[in-house]
């Protein structure tokens, strides 16, 4: 128990102050644990960071030192010890207090074991309401769901009350583990069936045909069936994207413009190994990665590492249809990444969107007449979707929508917008803005 609570409180270390990707750290920290101590790691871990803000309030009512004079790494000690006694009823505090002491006297010495000691035992069960009656009402939502003032300023210009509500408390919730299932080595049910005989519980997608929802596995990735190529880790929203580039012709050449590690490369091959895709990225690292995936699941693309926005038609040739999937601000994924609440930073959106509107346009000069073109983001603000859609039809003559209508998108997609934006606490999958164009011939526009 204590070695996972020492990986915890490293772990939140690691995440904090060297801004890394929890599911990165928390995969490496459970290699060394048994299953069980594994689960309580990332429990530990990431009900730590949903839940901060709330947690901080809690620790500040405690405290005889202003929470900004305490030392960061105590803070963080703190933090998840917090957690595990308003949250975890499974461990009593007197556990909690007594192994968050003998952390901090082994590591930090006597006075600050004392410190936290201090703290810690004067947490009870109605701190959190204490300190949520304390705030003014209008600020009362974001301390319950730990939202950053700003991040619930930019919701509140995006959503009513309720549904700002319903998307904090989704993200104080575990996102739902979904795999892509590589439908050239096996169906959904036969995967299905390997995945119930390791343990775990089932269940189809809501939209994506080759989705599966898992629970009771939390690390299928060292298993055979996906070293062998039997299936991907990939949100719904994410299958999505390569989905709504519809079916192409055989042999189409296409163009994943922001490819990264591969994983909407892979689900086009997957499903139509015949195109002809090339992969870019400026990161070659990245694409490293991309390389990987493809050949555990046995597909084929070019990858190439260059600057979206400096491609021309004339070195890299002319693409039947293009997915950019751009760099964001990632809000869409905070549900599974809840430390990128604690990053958010607001003027960052501006640059992200100049940078998105520069890739959409060297896309668009890209794409061959009739081809289309499918602009993706993770993220939920308008400027970066579907104000990236609408500019460039204001723009370029020759641009006009085109909503894919078959299967899942019938459903989904609105009328009279841009795009589908996928909302995590009404569609059950990440955050994400999808919208689908058609380059038509200029001579015929208008
Ligand atoms: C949202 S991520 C892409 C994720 C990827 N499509 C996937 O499904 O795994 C955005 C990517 O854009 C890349 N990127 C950012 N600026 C770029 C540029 N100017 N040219 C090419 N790639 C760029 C980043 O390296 C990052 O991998």
């Amino acid at each position: 128990m204590s070695q996972t609570r020492q990986l915890a409180w490293q772990a939140l270390r690691r995440i904090r102050s060297e801004a890394s990707y929890s599911n990165l750290v928390l995969a490496k920290a459970r290699q060394s644990l048994e299953r069980r101590d594994a689960q309580l790691l990332t429990q530990i871990v990431y009900g730590t960071l949903r839940n901060q803000r709330l947690i901080d309030a809690v620790i500040a009512e405690a405290s005889s030192r202003p929470l900004a004079k305490v030392n960061a790494d105590l803070l963080d000690l703190l933090r998840l010890s917090v957690y595990q006694i308003l949250w975890l009823e499974r461990v009593p505090k007197f556990a909690v207090v007594a192994e968050a002491v003998e952390l901090a006297k082994k590591q930090r010495g006597q006075a600050v074991a004392g410190f936290i000691n201090a703290v810690l035992r004067k947490i009870d069960p109605s701190a959190t309401e204490r300190c949520l009656a304390v705030v003014p009402p209008d600020e009362r939502l974001a301390l319950r769901y730990s939202l950053p003032a700003e991040l619930d300023s930019l919701l509140a210009e995006l959503l009513s009350d309720a549904q700002r509500e319903a998307l904090a408390k989704n993200w104080c919730q575990p996102a739902p583990l979904v795999l892509r299932c590589n439908l050239r080595r096996n169906t959904v049910a036969e995967l299905s069936a390997t995945l119930c005989e390791q343990g775990g519980s089932v269940s189809p997608g809501r939209y994506a045909p080759a989705a599966l929802r898992v629970e009771g596995i939390s690390e299928p990735f060292g298993s055979r069936p996906y070293l062998s190529g039997a299936f991907s880790a990939q949100d719904e929203a994410a299958q999505l994207c390569s989905l709504a580039l519809g079916t192409l012709a055989p042999e189409a050449r296409v163009l994943d413009a922001c490819a990264g590690v591969g994983g909407k490369t892979c689900a086009l091959l997957e499903a139509q190994p015949q195109l002809e895709v090339v992969a870019v990225d400026r990161s070659e690292r990245k694409l490293e990665l991309c390389r990987e995936h493809l050949r555990r699941l046995g597909l084929a693309a070019e990858c190439k590492v260059a600057d979206v926005a400096r491609l021309v038609p004339s070195e890299i040739g002319n693409f039947d249809a293009i997915l950019l999937d751009a760099p964001c601000s990632a809000l869409g994924v905070i549900g599974r990444h809840p430390e990128l609440k604690w990053r958010f930073q607001p003027t960052q959106i501006a640059a992200l969107a100049e940078l998105q509107r520069r890739l959409l346009e060297s896309c668009w000069s890209l794409l061959r007449n009739g081809g289309v073109l499918v602009y993706s983001v993770c993220s939920l603000t308008r400027v970066e979707g579907e104000q990236q859609v609408q500019r460039l039809l204001d723009q370029q003559r020759d641009a006009i929508l085109d909503p894919p209508n078959e299967h899942p998108f019938d459903q989904l997609w609105p009328t009279g917008r841009c795009g589908l934006t996928l909302w995590p606490h009404l569609h059950g999958t990440d955050g994400f803005f999808i919208a689908r164009l058609r380059k038509i011939d200029e001579h015929f526009a208008d």
